[in-house]
């Protein structure tokens, strides 16, 4: 009698087993998408459908221009899923000798229909990016977020002084690295990585220009919602991310997200207070990047209010 109890009872266990490993594989491969890519990420290959893909779209840059905020936006929608971390496979020479089994190993799971996004700003000025880039994928979006060049570059020396200081390591002024005799530097590094349209004009050897979608930083800043719609415009995404999905946090600065009841804001190293520059070496800086500026204009076809 015991037996046959026993004996039941694993006939049921192994049926509801049998029978939940049916419902996930009919969930992965249905028709009808995930309500949101954030809940809806797989976490095993066992899934028949989901694959780690290469990805759709890149975000290739500016270093500081908003490239975190514009990817986490991103993942908003239920078709997008996103690699948490920059990759750094174009630009560094020991990624890319890895090849593309090893770029693809870094990205996240997806299931068929869903469109994969990794940002590395560090692409953006990397010389040998644009070709292999295209080498890739001569049919994957970029999106570029650009930022006033002057407030990017305060920014950038900001987040070098951050690490610095917390590696107590010694630093020099802004003003110290940003002027020679009185007049700007064209050797300073963060000054050259504010030269969008010399980058540009490399991308532009390879990709045409509506292959590459520019995103106004500042004003993903100010109100990120009409940004994000014309970004699902431009790869193709149903319109799913709503402005619901933002509000103001008046501690932090800036907006932060709200998606199926989380809020979530970028951390403490996005906003950070930037590194003081007097007025005037910021008004040299303004005047030196008005002629690169109207270069930029005249590639993308539009203008920022820039200083
Ligand atoms: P600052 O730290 O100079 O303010 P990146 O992610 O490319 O490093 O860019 C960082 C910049 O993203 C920040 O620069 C910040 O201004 C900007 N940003 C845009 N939207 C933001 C948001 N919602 N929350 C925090 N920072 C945001």
């Amino acid at each position: 009698m015991l037996w046959t109890v026993l004996l039941a009872l694993l006939v049921l266990l192994l049926l509801q087993t049998q029978l939940s490993v049916c419902l996930r594989e009919l969930r992965a491969g249905g028709s009808s998408p995930p309500t949101f890519s954030s809940s809806s990420s797989p976490s095993s290959s066992s899934y028949n459908a989901t694959q780690q893909r290469l990805p759709g779209a890149i975000i290739i840059g500016v270093r500081k221009g908003g490239t975190r905020a514009l990817l986490e936006m991103l993942n908003l929608h239920p078709d997008v899923e996103v690699a948490k971390a920059e990759v750094h496979y174009f630009n560094v020479e020991e990624h890319y000798r890895r090849g593309l089994a090893w770029y693809r190993a870094q990205m996240p799971f997806t299931l068929p229909g869903q469109l994969t996004v990794e940002k590395t700003p560090g692409y953006f000025a990397a010389p040998q990016v644009p070709a292999h880039v295209w080498d890739m994928n001569p049919a994957v979006r970029l999106l570029l977020i650009v930022r006033d060049p002057a407030e990017r570059l305060v920014s950038d020396y900001t987040q070098v002084l951050h690490n610095r200081l917390t590696r107590h390591k010694p630093y020099q002024t802004l003003e110290d690295l940003l002027l020679r005799k009185g007049r700007i530097d064209p050797g300073y590094k963060a000054l050259q990585r504010s030269l969008y349209h010399q980058h540009l004009a490399r991308w532009l050897e390879v990709f045409p220009l509506e292959q590459i979608h520019v995103v106004d930083g500042d004003a993903l800043i100010r109100d990120p919602f009409p940004e994000l719609r014309k970004a699902e415009r431009f790869l193709d995404l149903p319109p799913r991310i709503s402005p619901d999905n933002f509000y103001y946090n008046t501690t932090k600065g800036f907006y932060c997200l709200l998606s199926a009841g989380h809020d979530k804001c970028l951390d403490e190293s996005k906003g950070r207070p930037h590194a003081p520059l007097s007025s005037q070496a910021f008004k040299k800086l303004c005047r030196y990047f008005r002629k690169p500026n109207k270069l930029f204009f005249e590639m993308v076809g539009r203008s920022f209010s820039w200083c």
